[in-house]
């Protein structure tokens, strides 16, 4: 074992790495996000060993009975680990599990908690630092915040505590702000860590590594060089059962303003001074701040084919409105306004019902400046470069370069260089999840986002909504299984270019 934590996050992800004792205090133990991710990451991560000895994990529910918890960590682990269960090894995980049935809403439930944080650590046999993960609906972030503040367990408690929150950070900019506030209140901004998902996927941190470990992409990733960046979210699946949440949100809300905005970041920020935590996340900050939108579509999904299979429409989905005008599709056209990328567009698209799923960042470089071939049709048969970086479902990335075909005349063909993490790395990614809850336990706060940034990414779509609420963009029909609506295409082909194939 590494005698002190490393301080280079991307070195650090190595087996044994330190982490300090902790206490992992799960709200909303019993719910969905809980069954499908969370309990899963802490059953892998105990059984790779990055778990501290002295880990427990605290579950909270209001519905679920304490004597159910132990069979439902069992059956929900066993159903979603990415690679199986051990029985052994999920026994010995559950003698560190604990469960309270209470109210959040209730300070009961607090003063319970934190005599059952004592006796733990007593049990333990010393003091663990605390992570409070909130999986339950953004509403009760800031009262859930208060009230751990109210008992002593919030900014300044002894042993540290982090609060560790998921999106929806709020629904527009003034309510993020109100949100940020709510919850500075009770714990300082070093100690609340912002979970997007997507930055503890391995594609994205590789993002970071690709343009700042290697000498030859970084002299090229500007304006002189770059016509044009596309950021694409497909997924196939549609909404599943969760109208609730996505008819308030969108494709825009849901994926756009987060998701989207943290590789649109990661791709144009300037290289950070050193690797840690703020000196990424100020670069980011100060990239974002640079973005307008400058255009936009948005489309909703009828019904159609998608992998062979007939799907209804959104409007037919359970529980949507009939009348519902929520996009499930959105692109956007966004200006860099710096000295780095003026002039060259980023395109953002994201979308449910997609033909396939496909998310990436394409980077699509200048044609060259001087066509030495006479011949009109080779001149004409030239593509430009384009530098791929795939998240999924595929993570890896390609070069497309133009080559010649073998002959006696000359031919161009564009061929690929690849790069699959599968094949080169035997290991199997870890999920997202994993790599962030451990992240959390070790008090390292590069992969969360800070409150400048949802603040920024808030900035940048909050017009865009506007202007759809005006109805200043028609919301498009478009087939499930389609690539989105004509108004999309015609965003790009407006600027002579066009989206990538899906
Ligand atoms: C979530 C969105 O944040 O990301 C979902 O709420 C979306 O609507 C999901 O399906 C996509 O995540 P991934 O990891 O499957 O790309």
């Amino acid at each position: 074992m590494p005698e002190a934590e490393p301080e280079n996050p991307f070195a650090a992800d190595v087996p044994g790495v330190v982490v300090k004792p902790a206490t992992y205090v799960l709200f909303g133990a019993s719910g969905d996000l809980a069954a499908k991710k969370l309990l899963p990451a802490v059953y892998n991560l105990y059984a790779e060993g990055r778990l501290p000895e002295r880990f427990r994990l605290l579950g909270i529910g209001s519905s679920m009975p304490e004597h159910n918890f132990r069979d439902h960590m069992i059956n929900e682990v066993t159903r979603y680990s990415r690679s199986g269960v051990d029985e052994k090894i999920l026994a010995s995980l559950l003698e560190r599990v604990d469960y309270i049935q209470g109210d959040f809403t209730k300070p009961a439930l607090f003063d319970k908690l934190k005599k059952n944080l004592t006796a733990g650590d007593s049990a333990l046999g010393g003091p663990t630092r605390r992570l409070f993960y909130l999986a339950v609906a953004p509403r009760f972030f800031g009262p859930i915040g208060d009230s751990l503040h109210k008992v002593g367990l919030a900014r300044g408690a002894e042993p540290e505590s982090v609060l560790m929150i998921e999106k929806p950070f709020g629904h527009d900019l003034e309510s993020a702000i109100a949100l940020n506030d709510e919850v500075t209140d009770a714990f300082d901004e070093s100690h609340i860590l912002r979970l997007d998902h997507y930055l503890g996927k391995e594609t994205v941190q590789n993002l970071l590594v690709f343009r700042f470990a290697n000498g030859i992409f970084e002299p090229l990733w500007n304006r002189r060089y770059i016509d044009h960046v596309q950021i694409t979210a497909a997924e196939d699946l549609g909404i599943g059962t969760r109208a609730g949440y996505y008819d308030q949100s969108g494709a825009i809300r849901d994926i756009i303003q987060n998701h989207a905005m943290q590789l649109v970041a990661l791709t144009a920020m300037e290289p950070p001074a050193t690797f840690d935590a703020d000196s990424i996340r100020d670069e980011k900050e100060k990239a974002l701040k640079s973005i307008r939108c400058v255009g936009s579509a948005r489309g909703q999904y009828t019904a159609g084919d998608v992998d062979g299979s007939h799907v209804t429409g959104y409007l037919e989905e359970p529980n949507v409105p009939p009348t519902s005008t929520t996009e499930t599709y959105a692109a956007l056209k966004l200006e860099v306004n710096n000295w780095r990328w003026a002039g060259t567009p980023f395109y953002v698209r994201a979308g449910k019902r997609m033909p396939r799923r496909s998310t990436e960042i394409t980077i699509a470089f200048r044609p060259v400046p001087h066509m030495p071939f006479s011949d009109p049709k080779v001149a004409q048969s030239i593509r430009p470069n384009l530098l791929t970086l795939s998240i999924q479902p595929n993570e890896g990335a390609s070069l497309r370069i133009e080559a010649k075909a073998p002959g006696a005349e000359t031919q161009l063909r564009p061929v690929r260089m690849d790069f699959l993490y599968g094949e080169t790395f035997t290991r199997e990614t870890p999920e997202a999840y994993e790599r962030l809850i451990l992240d959390a336990l070790r008090g390292d706060a590069t992969l969360f986002t800070r409150a400048d940034e949802v603040e920024q990414a808030w900035r940048i779509v909050d017009p865009v909504i506007a202007a759809w609420e005006q109805n200043e963009v028609p919301l498009e029909p478009y087939v499930a299984g389609t690539p989105g609506p004509d108004s999309a295409e015609a965003l790009i082909r407006a600027d002579r270019r066009k989206w990538r194939r899906l």
